[in-house]
């Protein structure tokens, strides 16, 4: 399946060669890929005409959930040694203190079957999808979701902690609020910046307990963080203050909240008034960073959604579908930036929306390229997790746009191997690129 290369170029060391021991792998999350994902509340918001762009719904989505073993073998001849995967609450605990043992079996099957392709696992415990039953109550709202999601982390790492060494424990908190409660496009689909800033401060607290019960119940010694989206903003005019600020602004919001909550183990405002986190050292072994983006931010009273700055790309930019910059300095500039954190940086996901995938031979050479600049200064970057395996239902958007390196026909679960996957291929199998 994967081309091979002639000896010379087989054996020939490339010139932008990565650390030994580099994690080359792809990310998926399970409402995503998995199908028939009925208990939470995804696939509540599904059934509302009018919430998915396209008019589709999960369903059966990959069918990841029969098909793992064959859709690793493949990841696997890829030469991928790695893989983040999310487990679905809502399986393993669907109703409330009910723990479905088929469940936990299943996901034994998915992470030894990791194991049995020698793939690290990087495990993700919430990856935007609740159980209905925590909707019910408030879902993140209240500060009794720290207590569930505890409860919830400690049976997974009593489950699957001998086969675990990399945790993530939520993915993305910030996009999860504004993408929920600023711009009403996912579950609850509200306009409360209030409640907001309060699912994001419970968020963290959940983190942090679940960062000590992690240290706590694993026999191993597992390394344990979170997954931070990280959007660019950068000053459209750089010598205007007023834009300087606009961008500084976007940034402190949807970058340095976390950010600086993870470093100082602190809820700064208006997460919290400088409440402490509970957890007894800063809780992350590794920064996790999902880069996909930048924007150019000029001040705009007129903005109101976008706290007075109008966002556009960059003029004459390489464009991707949904508009977005193609900017590889970007992850240069981010893990440059993460040195100061003193953990290793884990890329957890960065990928392309490109459905002829035209685009993303390139988005990967020119991204791995300034991943490796980073590296060559410094950068402790110990892996790159590509967004995504397989083409998948991308949310509000629906199956739409396409992720994958390798794609689905979902009226037959079909995979086919893209042309950017058999690149990215030789990149994990060389350990650099040329
Ligand atoms: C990230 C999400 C992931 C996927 C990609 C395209 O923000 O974590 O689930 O939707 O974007």
């Amino acid at each position: 399946m994967v081309r091979t290369q002639p000896q010379s170029k087989r054996t020939r060391r490339p010139e932008l060669e990565f650390p030994p021991g580099f994690l080359w792998g792809t990310s998926t999350s399970s409402h995503q890929v998995e199908g028939w994902n009925r208990q939470n509340d995804w696939w509540a918001f599904e059934q509302k005409k009018g919430n998915i762009r396209d008019g589709t719904k999960s369903l059966a989505a990959c069918d990841h959930f029969n098909r793992f073993a064959e859709d690793f073998d493949l990841a696997h001849s890829l030469h991928q040694n790695a893989h983040r995967l999310s487990l679905e609450w809502s399986r393993l605990e669907p109703r409330e203190g009910h723990w479905d043992d088929a469940a936990f079996d299943h996901y034994r099957q998915v992470l030894e079957a990791l194991h049995q392709r020698g793939m690290t696992p990087l495990v993700t415990l919430h990856h935007f999808t609740n159980p209905t039953w925590l909707t019910r109550h408030q879902g993140w709202e209240t500060t009794r979701v720290v207590e569930a999601f505890s409860r919830y982390t400690e049976r997974c790492v009593e489950a699957f902690g001998d086969l675990v060494e990399y945790w993530c424990t939520i993915n993305e908190p910030m996009i999860y609020v504004v993408m929920g409660y600023f711009l009403k496009q996912w579950p609850p689909a509200v306009i409360r910046p209030d409640l907001g800033f309060r699912v994001a401060a419970n968020m963290l607290r959940a983190h942090a307990c679940a960062y000590e019960i992690i240290h706590e119940t694993a026999k191993q010694r597992p390394k344990v963080g979170l997954a931070h989206h990280i959007r660019l903003f950068d000053p459209a005019n750089p010598t205007s203050p007023l834009d300087i600020n606009a961008a500084r602004i976007q940034d402190y919001f949807l970058n340095g909240l976390i950010t600086s909550a993870l470093r100082y183990s602190t809820l700064f405002p208006p997460l919290g008034f400088f409440e402490h986190l509970p957890c007894s050292s800063m809780p992350m072994d590794y920064f996790g960073v999902n880069y996909y983006t930048r924007d150019l931010v000029a001040f705009d009273l007129t903005q109101t959604e976008t706290l007075c700055g109008r966002n556009f790309p960059a003029p004459g930019a390489e464009l991707q579908m949904f508009g977005w910059e193609s900017y590889p300095e970007g992850l240069y500039r981010i893990c440059m930036e993460a040195k100061a954190y003193g953990v290793p940086i884990i890329i957890t996901e960065n990928g392309i929306p490109d459905n002829t995938d035209r685009q993303r031979p390139r988005f990967l050479e020119q991204h791995l390229t300034a991943l490796h600049r980073a590296i060559a200064e410094g950068s402790p970057v110990i892996g790159y997790f590509h967004w995504s395996l397989l083409d998948n239902f991308e949310w509000a958007e629906g199956f739409e746009p396409r992720f994958g390196l390798i794609g689905v026909d979902y009226a037959t679960q079909e995979r086919t191997v893209k042309a950017s996957a058999r690149i990215y291929a030789e990149i994990c199998r060389r350990n650099g690129l040329s």
